[in-house]
């Protein structure tokens, strides 16, 4: 019997436990309960600590300026990158952070650190893990870039950790905080689009240069942007040469996720995935860089094993189904698809276009004229996009989702309210990674996903309006 077989055998006694007043911890079967609802008290007083400061960037934007909270340590490797956050501190007239450099483990100090009460990684994949584990065994809450995690393995360790510790374990997925997307989640919620049956995401963005682009070489030209156009260390092309399936989830799935309401009123069920060949990356080393080139003639030679488009369908346990791709090496325009259909209408993106049935039973035959999709758009607004889309445009990062999704972070914290995507939708989204790999790599296999709630989705809530009071946080009007 392994290690889950055993959990799952035993999990009438962590609901019993729970039941009798959560005294879980000897049996190791996640400390207190579900972390579905969990809040901590109000941190009026925000202090962050973000590790990794190219994608990191959103945080220090967001942190920088919203009232009561502040940026009092920050880390990474890259001198460029220090200098240019604490520039961006200065000028946002906030106090100076302390700074842990020149060392690959000097984020266990940040997260040591007792000024810090939020952990914001936005490092590369490996240390995502790594990372959170370390911060929350510190007693810091902890925020992790996409994907937080890889294998079904580590979603149980985040899990039982954060459930163990009571410490948030976030992912920071943006895109569920994107115009269009918190449009289609307004439409969903208000009914419009009917009884939701079938969701279309999708991670489709052409990063053969940034996979294939030299650090080193890229990063004093470009220091000004803090997107150094390519990874540190190849992180990625590390990644994908040695893997099959999507590796990276989120951006299309989870804002089908908050649409649906997984983990709270619906859950994963099963999957299944299918993958092309692999041409594009290899056929861009060899067109780029030459064999006997001392410097670059490896990546040539190199054979990568994610085929260029991954093809996955879930079935949830309510019955609905879920596509989501992935390519990230085809000569394509960027799209994450976003489509949720219902029994009344449909709502899709890349171009954005919507619709529903007048009368029942007219059907859909073509989408609204761009007129009526436009009145939608303004009608429909999400309450968050009409509070804080102002500045959250203003203030820039990917159309201003970057900057909701920090704001909604700190408003929970800074609030005592649970945030909006907990440890159950890191798990759920992250262990993709693993089970779409392990079916491409069986003719398709159905794969079962695991339920990381333990049965808690049939009763947790689906998300409330996501709204923040501007004021009450200390914005001016
Ligand atoms: N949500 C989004 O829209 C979005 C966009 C881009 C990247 N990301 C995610 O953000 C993360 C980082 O991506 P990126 O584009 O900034 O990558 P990057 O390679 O540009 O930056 C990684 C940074 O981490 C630093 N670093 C590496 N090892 C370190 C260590 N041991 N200690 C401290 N710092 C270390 C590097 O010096 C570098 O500055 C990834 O997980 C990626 O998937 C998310």
């Amino acid at each position: 019997m392994d290690r889950r077989e055993f959990l799952k055998g035993t999990a009438w006694m962590g609901a019993a436990a729970v039941a009798a007043g959560c005294a879980t911890e000897g049996l190791g079967l996640g400390g207190c309960g579900s972390m579905a609802l969990y809040a901590d008290k109000p941190f009026r007083k925000l202090r962050v600590g973000i590790v990794g400061l190219g994608r990191g960037q959103a945080g220090v934007r967001g942190f920088n300026v919203i009232p009561g909270c502040e940026i009092t340590a920050i880390c990474d490797l890259n001198a460029v990158r220090i200098d240019c956050t604490l520039k961006a501190i200065e000028t946002a007239k906030r106090p100076k952070p302390t700074v842990y450099t020149g060392g690959p483990e000097e984020w266990k100090r940040l997260c040591d650190d007792p000024n810090v009460d939020l952990v914001y990684n936005a490092t590369p994949w490996q240390l995502h893990v790594p990372i959170a584990l370390y911060a929350m065994h510190a007693g810091k809450h902890v925020a992790t870039e996409v994907p937080s995690a890889f294998t079904v393995d580590e979603c149980w360790e985040l899990v039982e950790t954060s459930e163990k510790l009571r410490r948030h374990c976030m992912q920071l997925e943006n895109c569920c905080y994107g115009e269009t997307e918190m449009l289609a989640l307004n439409l969903c919620r208000s009914g419009i689009l009917g009884e939701l049956v079938h969701g279309e995401g999708a991670y489709i963005h052409d990063l053969r240069t940034h996979n294939y682009g030299n650090w080193d070489d890229a990063t004093p030209g470009r220091d000004k942007s803090l997107d150094s156009g390519a990874y540190w260390n190849y992180w990625r092309l590390r990644h994908n040469v040695a893997h099959k399936g999507n590796q990276y989830t989120t951006h299309g799935l989870g804002p089908i996720c908050w649409y649906m309401n997984i983990n709270r009123g619906d859950a994963f069920d099963y999957l299944v995935s299918l993958e092309s060949n692999q041409a594009n990356f290899e056929a861009f080393a060899k067109a780029h860089y030459q064999s006997d080139d001392q410097k670059n003639g490896w990546k040539t030679k190199m054979r990568v094993e994610m085929g260029d488009m991954n093809t996955m369908l879930i079935k949830t346990k309510l019955g609905r189904s879920i596509m989501v791709q992935h390519d990230v090496s085809s000569p394509r325009p960027y799209s994450r698809i976003n489509t949720i259909t219902g029994t009344k209408g449909i709502l899709t993106d890349y171009p954005y276009r919507v619709g529903w049935e007048e009368k029942p039973g007219a059907g859909v035959h073509q989408f609204f004229d761009e007129k009526r999709a436009a009145a939608v758009r303004q009608e429909y607004r999400h309450p968050l996009w009409k509070q804080a889309g102002e500045l959250a445009k203003k203030l820039g990062g990917h159309g201003g989702m970057d900057f909701l999704m920090v704001l909604r972070l700190a408003y929970c914290l800074q609030n005592g309210l649970p945030l909006d995507q907990n440890v159950y939708d890191l798990a759920s989204w992250c262990c993709l990674c693993e089970l779409s790999e392990k079916s491409v790599r069986n003719r398709s296999a159905t794969m079962d996903v695991p339920d990381f709630t333990r049965g808690e989705w049939k009763n947790v809530p689906p998300l409330g309006d996501l709204s923040v009071d501007m004021g009450k946080m200390g914005f001016s009007a």
